[in-house]
């Protein structure tokens, strides 16, 4: 009999996620607010607001009524943006399904609490945390729709879990490796949004690869300095939810959170990039919370803090990438 998946959100990212996990062989039911929308969905039209153009497999199917698609699920998928997590979870808490693993496929910190998706989710759902995964990859949700190639981590800290999830979503194009690290997973995933808004602002102010690169690259060890002050392994940020999916971000115009720098860059104010891009990118809402999250433990994240600024609109894109250049200078490896 083959597995059943629920996919929670008919956006992006969960409907590309929903088509490997029935190239994998699963049944999938996804739920999502929109009638129309869930009705193209199980009508085999694929996503015409998220994914136009791109057929599903008619092993998905979609709903509006999350008991439907929940009921007998072997595994839950959470394909929601991280505001949402807990609200959506509080309501449906007493539906999920026993025993079954939950996914997170997000990537954000929760505002005020400054929680990591994983803990939302056992604290919204009161699961004990063994049951929880995350996946995190260099995954731009189109092309994993199209099928290309692309590898992504499963981590939980049950092995067993991750093992599970990983068999579950393993096709030909979409090869996920497992690990424990959950916390280095989920950083990476977070501050590299962050990190992409910057380097798309430089993008937006013409400069060229080596100013990206020099982004990238120290974007990459302040993320590693806070991940493992919060302590996760260094390894993990070298990995595909650190450096992979960073460099995916930081190079693909179909980012999001590449897309509202460049608008930044290019001298709009937060709002009216999110108006070009059609959406908030997560990286805005994460990044004042990854820097009151460093500030605690006493991490230097100057990067992010020069995008906090940005979005806040108290320094233009100039004037952050001027504040980054004029630092003491020190020692790379410091
Ligand atoms: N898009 C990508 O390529 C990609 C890749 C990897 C990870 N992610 C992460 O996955 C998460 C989801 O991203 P996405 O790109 O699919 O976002 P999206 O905006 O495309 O879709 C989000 C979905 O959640 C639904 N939703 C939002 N609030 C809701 C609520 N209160 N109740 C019910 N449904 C609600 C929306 O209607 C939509 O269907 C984000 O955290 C993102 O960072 C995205």
């Amino acid at each position: 009999m083959s597995r059943r998946v629920a996919v929670l959100g008919t956006g992006s990212w969960g409907t590309a996620f929903a088509l490997v996990l029935a190239d994998a062989g699963a049944d999938v039911v996804m739920w999502g607010r929109r009638p129309e929308l869930c009705a193209a969905i199980s009508a085999g039209q694929g996503n015409p607001v998220y994914l136009p153009g791109l057929p599903l497999p008619p092993a998905v199917t979609a709903t509006t009524d999350p008991r439907e698609a929940l009921a007998g699920a072997d595994l839950v998928v959470l394909g929601l943006p991280s505001s949402s997590m807990r609200s959506v979870l509080g309501d449906l808490a007493g539906d999920l399904p026993a025993g079954a693993p939950l996914v997170s496929l997000a990537k954000g910190l929760e505002r005020g609490t400054r929680l990591r998706m994983s803990q939302v989710v056992v604290a919204a759902t009161r699961a004990a945390p063994g049951r929880v995964a995350v996946l995190s990859g260099p995954n731009l949700a189109r092309e994993v729709a199209e099928r290309q190639p692309t590898a992504s981590v499963v981590a939980a800290p049950d092995d067993a879990v991750a093992e599970e999830v990983a068999h579950a979503c393993a096709t030909a194009a979409f090869r996920p490796y497992t690990h424990h690290d959950v916390l280095g997973v989920e950083l990476g995933g977070v501050v590299k949004n962050v990190v992409g808004l910057a380097v798309g602002m430089a993008e937006g102010l013409g400069y060229g690869d080596n100013a990206k690169a020099s982004i990238i690259t120290r974007g990459l060890a302040q993320t590693s300095r806070l991940a493992v002050a919060l302590g996760a392994e260094p390894a993990t940020l070298a990995g595909l939810a650190g450096m992979g999916d960073l460099v995916a971000t930081c190079a693909s115009p179909l980012s999001r959170n590449h897309q509202t720098g460049v608008q930044l860059g290019r001298g709009l104010d937060v709002e009216a990039a999110a108006a070009v891009v059609r959406q908030t990118a997560e990286g805005v809402r994460s990044a004042p919370e990854v820097l009151a999250l460093a500030h605690g433990v006493g991490v230097e994240m100057p990067i992010v803090e020069q995008v906090v600024a940005v979005v806040r609109g108290e320094v233009s894109a100039r004037e952050a990438g001027r504040a980054l250049l004029a630092r003491d200078r020190k020692h790379e490896a410091g």
